[in-house]
């Protein structure tokens, strides 16, 4: 692994931490700049792991220099915690890890600290204990924001920490099979055949399938066919709870990048859906998802709360509301969540649903369904906002959700059956005396 790469490293993170951008803009700009996959992949891990370890790696080095870097040397800062991250975590020789690191100071035009840094690895190569954080606030001990943890602590006294060490988890790869081009069963086979491990641990959902080793996709078979898609399994549930019927005139409210519209239309033939999102350049790869798994569906780029500018006048029999929320049972697939959303971001994202809740109900038949779909653990963006809408729509109620047994909404815990963190409330709208 060379010098560049670990350059490009520090320069992702700092781009995430520093300037806010996400993850996924930032790292598959910088994964470009590499020809080998094998070097995309060891980018990836190595950010994936700075974001998770941010906390950590950023009190070791306050242990190790007197103070920060200046402002104009930040990228280096992030540079100190990709070598150490190295050094603590990956499977690489420490001699090779400190060189290459202190020859990246090179190219981040940080000449005069390739000294400093060589002496801050080596100090963390040779002191094991300056990663004893038993001792350490909950923010560095489990590597999230104090505000997320406190949120957790109020909502699942019994499993807050259960959810914060399954953020720090690599998430499996789950497949969602196309059963509109492929049988599970023929699919699976498929796999046999060219010995890929796989299960099928959903008997309620048979096109759920699990890897069990992650791999380029597209080498899959079937790929270019349509065969499948990827997404995590929670996902997976939206379509079947759904449960949308033959003829029905159904509403994908936030549909982008069209992971579940897919599903709808895989699931049941011969539907009218809509599908609906307000960022034109996301609807691109709805576009994309449609056309490869040989699907259609009217794609309208609007903002589902200007109903004048794109509903047609019909009621819709079923609805499907994913929401945009702040994306907190997805923290394992998206590490860098956990910096970029903040406190504040909580209460706007939650009043932003309630309205696009609201506007949808009015687009409801009565005796239609809608879902509510959120991939968020707080119960202001889920529960909570189920039981406000509850309390004053009147022609509203629960259909219970018997995947979650007796409760009527479904709150997924990250990691639970290994699936990421989702929400599921499904409302039922009253037909009029
Ligand atoms: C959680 S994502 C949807 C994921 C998608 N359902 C899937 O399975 O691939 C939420 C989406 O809501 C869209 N969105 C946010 N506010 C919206 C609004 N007012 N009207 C329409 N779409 C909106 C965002 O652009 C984003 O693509």
């Amino acid at each position: 692994m060379s010098a560049q790469l670990r350059a490009l490293a520090a320069d992702t993170c700092y781009q995430v931490i520093d300037q806010g951008k996400s993850l996924s803009d930032a790292l598959p700009r910088a994964q470009l700049k590499l020809d080998l996959p094998a070097d995309k992949a060891l980018l990836q891990e190595i950010c994936f792991g700075v974001m998770r370890y941010l906390p950590q790696l950023e009190t070791v080095c306050q242990q190790l220099m007197s103070k920060p870097l200046v402002k104009q040397l930040r990228p280096l800062q992030f540079l100190l915690y990709v070598g150490i991250y190295q050094l603590k975590f990956m499977r690489i020789p420490d001699h090779a890890a400190i060189s290459e690191t202190v020859e990246a100071a090179r190219s981040l035009k940080g000449q005069s600290l390739t000294k400093l840094i060589n002496a801050v690895l080596r100090s963390v190569q040779r002191q094991p204990a300056l990663f004893d954080f038993s001792h350490a606030p909950d923010a560095v001990k489990f590597n999230h924001p104090g505000w997320l943890i406190s949120a957790l602590q109020q909502a699942y006294p019994a499993d807050w920490t259960d959810i914060l060490l399954a953020n720090q988890q690599k998430a499996p790869l789950w497949l969602r099979i196309n059963q509109q081009q492929i049988s599970p069963t023929q699919f699976c086979a498929a796999l046999t055949a060219e010995d890929i491990a796989y299960s099928q641990p959903f008997s309620y959902l048979p096109v759920a399938i699990k890897l069990q080793q992650a791999c380029d996709v597209t080498s899959l078979p079937g790929y270019q066919q349509g065969w499948f898609s990827v997404q995590d399994a929670a996902a997976q549930h939206a379509a079947l709870l759904l449960n949308a019927q033959p003829g029905e005139q159904v509403l994908d409210a936030c549909c982008a990048p069209g992971g579940k519209t897919c599903h709808i239309l895989e699931q049941t033939t011969d539907l009218h859906l809509t599908a609906l999102d307000r960022d034109e350049k996301r609807l691109e790869r709805v576009h994309a998802n449609l056309a490869r798994l040989q699907l259609e569906a009217r794609v309208v780029a609007a903002d589902v709360l200007d109903t004048a500018r794109w509903w047609q006048g019909n009621l819709f029999d079923r609805i499907l509301l994913d929401v945009p929320c702040s994306a907190t049972g997805v923290i394992r697939r998206h590490p860098d969540i956990r910096w970029l959303r903040k406190k504040a971001d909580i209460a706007n994202l939650a009043s932003l649903q309630t309205d696009i809740l609201q506007q949808a109900w009015q687009l409801l038949k009565p005796g239609g369904t809608l879902l509510y779909a959120t991939c968020s653990v707080l119960p202001a963006e889920n529960q909570l906002q189920i039981t406000q809408f509850l309390a004053h729509q009147a022609d509203a109620s629960l259909v219970p959700i018997t995947q979650a047994g007796t409760e009527a909404c479904w709150q997924i815990l990250p990691g639970a059956a290994d699936m990421d963190g989702f929400f599921f409330a499904l409302l039922h709208k009253a037909t009029p005396n």
